[in-house]
Parts: C-alpha cells; sequence; structure tokens
C-alpha cells in the first residue's frame, strides 16, 4: 500500500502514438499517479513527448530507466518483441507492472511473466481496452443479470483495416511479433469472451494473410503472420462461439473499423454494434417478447459520464475523466489490492493464441485448451 498523499510514480517505456493517446492523457486526469519519466528508443522522440506532458524525465536506457528509488509502477507499452525483458526487469526490480497485450510473441514467455508477477505479488494489469466500453459494459450486465438464460452461441467480428498497405510492419513479423491479427486483434476478443461467457475449453481457427507486405527495413528475410482469422471455440458452460478479427477490411466508415456481437441463448438474444464513428448500440429481445430485437438504453452508471454521440468522444472519456482501465490500476497498487485483467489472464489469452495458430497452421479443427 502506498503513501495516500503521495502520487505513485510512474514511468512509461514505448513513446509511439498509442503512450500519448491512451497512458499520457488518462495518467493526467488521475490526482493519485504522477508519470515520472517516459523511455523511448529515440531520444528526440521521448524528449518531444515529454516536453508536450510536462514530464520531467525522458531516457533512451530502458535498463537505468527502471529503477525502483524513481519508480514504483511502469508501463509496458512497447512492440511485443520486448514485453518479457522489460517486465521482468520491472518485476524484479519491485516495480508494478501494467503490460500491453499481446503479452509475448509466444505462451513461454507469457507464462515466466505471469509466474514472476505471482512471486513478485506485484499487482498488474494487461489493457485489454475494449471491455471498458459502454455497449460491451452492458453485454455483460445482461449477460449476468440472465437477460439471455442459458447462452447458446457468441459471435464476435472485429473488421478494421490497417493490414490493408504492403508496408513492412512489425506486427505481421512472425520472429517480433509470434502472431498477426491473431495476437494484436485477436487477443482483445478472447478475452471479451472469457470475461463475457468464462472459460474457454476448445479453440480452432482458420486464417489467411491476404496483403503480401515488403522487406525488414534491414532486407532480411522474414516469415509473415496472417492479416485475417477466423476462430471457432467452445465455452465450458456448453455454449459455442466464433471469434473473427482481420485487419484487411474495407468498412468505408471513418475510422474504417467495426465491432460486433451477437449473442444468443434460452432466454434471450443480444446484438451489439459499434462502428467507431457515430453508432453504439445495443438490441435485444426477450424470448418471451414479439421481435424484432429493440435498443436496449445502456444506463447512466455505465456511461459514467462520458459523451455518448462520437464513439472516439466516448473512447477518451471513459479513459480519462472515467478512470477506467488505467485510473483503477492506479487505484488498485495504491489500495495493493490485486485486479483483472491481470498477467494470468494476459498468459491464459496468449494460451489461446497460440492453439489458434497451431490449428490454423493445420486443417483448423478444434484443439483442447484446458490447462
Ligand atoms: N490495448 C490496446 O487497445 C492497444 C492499442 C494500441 C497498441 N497496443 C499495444 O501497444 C504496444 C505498442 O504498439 P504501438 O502501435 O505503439 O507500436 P509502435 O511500433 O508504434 O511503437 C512501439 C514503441 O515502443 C518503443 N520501444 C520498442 N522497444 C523498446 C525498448 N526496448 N525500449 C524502449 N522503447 C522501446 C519504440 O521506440 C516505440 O516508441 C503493442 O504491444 C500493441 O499491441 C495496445
Amino acid at each position: 500500500m502506498t503513501n495516500e498523499s503521495i502520487p505513485l510514480r510512474v514511468g512509461i517505456v514505448g513513446t509511439s502514438w498509442w503512450a500519448d493517446a491512451m497512458y499520457l492523457p488518462a495518467f493526467a486526469a488521475h490526482s493519485g499517479a504522477s508519470v515520472v519519466g517516459l523511455c523511448g528508443r529515440t531520444a528526440a522522440t521521448a524528449k518531444a513527448l515529454a516536453d508536450t506532458w510536462d514530464v520531467p524525465c525522458f531516457s533512451v536506457d530502458s535498463d537505468d530507466f527502471l529503477d525502483p528509488e524513481r519508480l514504483d509502477a511502469v508501463v509496458v507499452a512497447t512492440s511485443t518483441d520486448s514485453h518479457e525483458e522489460l517486465t521482468m526487469t520491472a518485476l524484479d526490480r519491485g516495480l508494478h507492472v501494467l503490460c500491453e497485450k499481446p503479452l509475448a510473441p509466444d505462451l513461454a514467455a507469457a507464462d515466466r511473466m505471469a509466474r514472476r508477477a505471482a512471486e513478485t505479488g506485484a499487482i498488474t494489469l494487461v489493457p485489454f481496452t475494449y471491455r471498458y466500453m459502454p455497449t460491451n459494459q452492458f453485454v455483460k450486465r445482461l449477460v449476468d443479470t440472465g437477460y439471455v438464460g442459458a447462452p447458446f452461441h457468441l459471435n464476435m467480428r472485429y473488421f478494421t483495416g490497417y493490414a490493408r498497405d504492403h508496408d513492412y510492419n512489425w506486427r505481421f513479423d512472425q520472429a517480433l511479433a509470434g502472431s498477426g491479427v491473431l495476437g494484436d486483434l485477436g487477443s482483445h476478443w478472447l478475452h471479451v469472451a472469457r470475461w463475457l461467457l468464462g472459460e474457454i475449453t476448445h479453440i480452432g481457427c482458420v486464417s489467411n494473410s491476404f496483403y503480401q507486405r515488403g522487406p525488414r527495413p534491414d532486407s532480411t528475410p522474414y516469415e509473415q503472420n496472417e492479416d485475417s482469422a477466423l476462430m471457432t471455440v467452445r465455452f465450458a458452460n456448453g455454449a459455442h462461439g466464433s471469434l473473427q478479427v482481420c485487419a484487411a477490411s474495407w468498412e468505408g466508415t471513418e475510422f474504417n473499423q467495426t465491432h460486433h456481437l451477437d449473442l444468443h441463448g434460452a432466454d434471450g438474444t443480444i446484438y451489439a454494434v459499434n462502428d467507431w464513428s457515430n453508432l453504439q448500440q445495443v438490441s435485444g429481445v426477450r424470448a418471451d417478447q414479439p421481435g424484432p430485437a429493440q435498443v436496449l438504453e445502456i444506463p447512466n452508471d455505465i456511461w459514467n459520464g462520458a459523451r455518448r454521440d462520437r464513439v472516439h468522444d466516448t473512447y477518451r472519456d471513459v479513459f480519462r475523466a472515467g478512470g477506467a482501465m488505467v485510473g483503477d490500476w492506479v487505484d488498485a497498487v495504491r489500495a495493493g489490492q490485486p485486479i483483472e485483467p491481470d498477467l494470468a489472464e494476459g498468459a491464459m489469452v496468449q494460451h489461446l493464441i497460440e492453439l489458434a495458430t497451431q490449428s490454423a497452421a493445420g486443417d483448423g479443427r478444434l484443439l483442447d485448451a484446458r490447462r
């Protein structure tokens, strides 16, 4: 437990657009934490970001940066290949860790990270951002309060278009990222599916690389990861589902990204859609009602004051003024209380990604996912 009057001293490793869009504004909105340093690979980028956000120091040396004399906690927001080394160093030095998804390029690394976190007692978080969005929070509440009854099947689709070029991108470099969309987007959907319906006992997958990508900056050869995947899952509660993630889709919307969820059960049906522009809606129909499904009003306590008209404004408000995820982690660290989803959940998701990758390399058949 930390001193109540002194803000948690946080360092952020990774100085890309993502630190700028998510972490720095979220910490700035929370009085319980202060970002005391940034660490990146390029001094000019780290300095520019530190100047923008009034962060007192920056570094390009992560070993020197992860100093428990200066930091209580660290955010690891770097490319996947560096997550393990940074997280292990931070844990070994007694820091609390928020580490980006997917945890690592492979399961062995993710398991080592989760084990070390358990040994040190650090408060950890893996930021599966989408569970915090109001539509998904409402779906979770409806499931937990029996709207669909016994669940039959869950279909979730994540369509986006960042793979629709031919440029080199570490996310599609097997040696650096392990998997492509399965790790990058599938990790989110696997976590949300587990959060909604519980343990996944079997998983299968078919995948493809629709876009051929250019060479590495240093021209060395590499194996290209999938940019589209369709997972089939079975849950311990008997439900089954399909989780589709594609970064090669054209949706034609402002952000070229859409999320859809359908859930059928014995007592009702839920549909949720988020077009990442103006539409973020949950509809439903109970088994004893005439259809079609009607829009269900997302309760005010779930909006928690967030703007509703533009999805990106909702997104900003949920994670900044609303204090979801980053703020929850800060509060948990200060209280000395574990929080979900932690590194153990990140490793479980990694296990499922690894099985999906194995299944896709074969004939797509279901593999036993029980650990
Ligand atoms: N949770 C989410 O919704 C979400 C959204 C976007 C990105 N991410 C995750 O954030 C991570 C970063 O993604 P990105 O799009 O910012 O990638 P990116 O390639 O744009 O940026 C990576 C950053 O990490 C830095 N970096 C890499 N290795 C480093 C090291 N050893 N020491 C210091 N800095 C190092 C780079 O300099 C760069 O600033 C990934 O794990 C990604 O999956 C998560």
